[in-house]
């Protein structure tokens, strides 16, 4: 039986006609049971279906919330779309670690608008990061009245009380906590892909870099239990999920706040013995916290991908002390150097902040040092955004646009002349790909990925998807690999 069937039967053991249970994750049944009713009757009366489109806007977390959400509306009975326009039902998971992320939300919202008057049905929902922002919320209720639905990150497992609520509501729902130290476990999700899963192992962060939202937006740390997870990829394993990605905000610092402390080294320990799953992921680590313990799992491992994402965010210690990242230039170079040591092979990437307050030309030359002595396999950049409530936001002397964009042009040139000069090193190679879909452009291709999360096109059809196989990388083309699956003749050789 699997995950989403055991929860099924939890539901239909719900009582309608008595007062919703206290407990959590029952209250919520209850609700999803409500919900239930109430799309099954408009249904009828619309003798059609009701469509449900869920848009994800963020991170890996969010994608991970975003399955939830899918997860909830289908169980409530919506039928899942990815048109908007038809969508009786929309939600955008958002984000809001730069501001660029929140003026298309508001540039969304009018576009929705317009399907909304086409079809009165229709409720628009808004949740995540971006919802935890008091003045977001403030312009939405006096700009955006046609918005139905409004929570944030701490509630997301209050979703079908809130929908229920919704369905009954003349006016705006909105429900945004401050804070949590909840985890509620046991709800229905939707996965995207049926052979690799995100898991959370933690929400929140405790770090408050200068300039990031996210401690203000997700709350403090809280790790999930290590038994309630390994439990999970288990069930997923069970499924025929053969790759995981552990998601958290800071993994490195995974188990800290337990009542019985783990490592997060520990963990990975404990995951690799799951029989079935081949791969393990991990995002995102923060440099200060990488244990050695860590890295020698990761060097004996035989399922750990053979990349980490390490964000450096400037190259100046000047800076980094500024950012309040706890670490050096040079500590950083140390790092670098430790884990490829251990593991010689593994592809490292980053994200690097420019333009930060105060960042002078030899503060960026600085990190364009770092970025020439490191070599990332790929490293996305970012252009500094002021985000109201962080310290950096407060701080004087922000850096001129014109000044930035220069930087950032010259970063990012450097930054991809190098990725691909790494990715043209595995030309010729035979490596592990596991294939994730067919190709967009091309359907006689599929597409899959290398333990080092490079990505490759192969020729192939769906019955591929989600096997892992032998494919020798023919030709590169920047970023990307054209591969071909080799035959058992050739894989002997090699
Ligand atoms: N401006 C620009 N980039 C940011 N990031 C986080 N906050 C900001 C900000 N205010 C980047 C960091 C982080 C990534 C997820 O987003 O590089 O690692
Ligand atoms: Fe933001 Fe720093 Fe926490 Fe990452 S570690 S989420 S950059 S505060």
């Amino acid at each position: 039986m699997s995950y989403n069937d055991d929860i099924e039967m939890l539901i239909e053991a719900q009582d309608l006609t008595l007062p919703p249970p206290e407990r959590e994750p029952q209250r919520q049944y209850y609700f999803i049971k409500k919900c239930r009713e109430i799309i099954k009757k408009k249904s009828e009366e619309l003798g059609r279906p009701l469509y449900a489109c869920s848009v994800c806007m963020g991170c890996q977390m969010n994608a991970k919330d975003s399955e939830k959400l899918t997860g909830i509306l289908e169980t409530a009975g919506y039928e899942i779309t990815d048109s908007q326009e038809e969508a009786d039902f929309v939600i955008y998971n958002t984000c809001t670690v730069r501001e660029n992320a929140n003026n298309k939300v508001y540039g969304r919202l009018g576009y929705l608008n317009g399907f909304k008057k086409k079809n009165p049905n229709m409720i628009i929902g808004l949740c995540g990061c971006m919802m935890q922002e008091k003045k977001v919320v403030e312009k939405l209720k006096k700009s955006y009245p046609f918005v139905n639905l409004v929570f944030g990150t701490h509630n997301i497992y209050k979703f079908p009380e809130l929908l229920a609520e919704t369905f009954q509501a003349d006016t705006m729902v909105v429900d945004v906590w401050d804070e949590t130290d909840k985890i509620v476990e046991d709800l229905p999700a939707k996965r995207k892909y049926s052979f690799k899963s995100g898991v959370n192992i933690m929400f929140g962060c405790n770090n408050f870099c200068s300039y990031c939202i996210v401690p203000y937006v997700r709350g403090r740390e809280r790790s999930r239990k290590p038994e309630d997870i390994l439990e999970e990829i288990k069930k997923l394993s069970s499924e025929g999920v053969v790759e995981i990605m552990l998601l958290g905000q800071n993994v490195n610092s995974y188990g800290k706040n337990l009542d019985t402390p783990v490592t997060f080294a520990h963990l990975l320990r404990e995951a690799e013995k799951i029989e079935g799953i081949e791969r393990i992921r991990f995002m995102t680590s923060h440099p200060k916290d990488l244990s050695d313990e860590l890295i020698d799992v990761m060097k004996h491992s035989k399922k750990i991908c053979k990349h980490l994402h390490l964000p450096l965010q400037s190259g100046s210690s000047r800076i980094l002390k500024e950012m309040n990242r706890r670490y050096t230039k040079e500590q950083y170079l140390q790092l670098v150097d430790k884990v490829r040591q251990a593991v010689p092979d593994i592809a490292i990437t980053t994200d690097i902040i420019v333009g930060f307050p105060g960042e002078r030309e030899e503060d960026f030359l600085e990190t364009m040092d770092v970025v020439k002595k490191v070599r990332f396999d790929s490293a996305f950049t970012f252009i500094y955004s002021r985000r109201t409530g962080t310290p950096a936001a407060a701080m004087e002397n922000q850096v001129a646009e014109d000044v930035v964009k220069d930087r950032f042009d010259r970063l990012l040139k450097e930054v991809q002349t190098i990725a691909q000069e790494k990715a043209m090193e595995h030309t010729g190679k035979i490596f592990p790909v596991l294939v994730e879909e067919v190709n967009r452009q091309d359907d006689s291709f599929v597409t899959g990925r290398l333990s080092n999360n490079s990505v490759v096109h192969l020729k192939g059809d769906a019955g591929l998807i989600g096997t892992i196989q032998q494919v020798k990388l023919k030709e590169c083309r920047g970023f990307y690999y054209i591969g071909e699956v080799i035959s058992q003749d050739e894989k002997k050789v090699w």
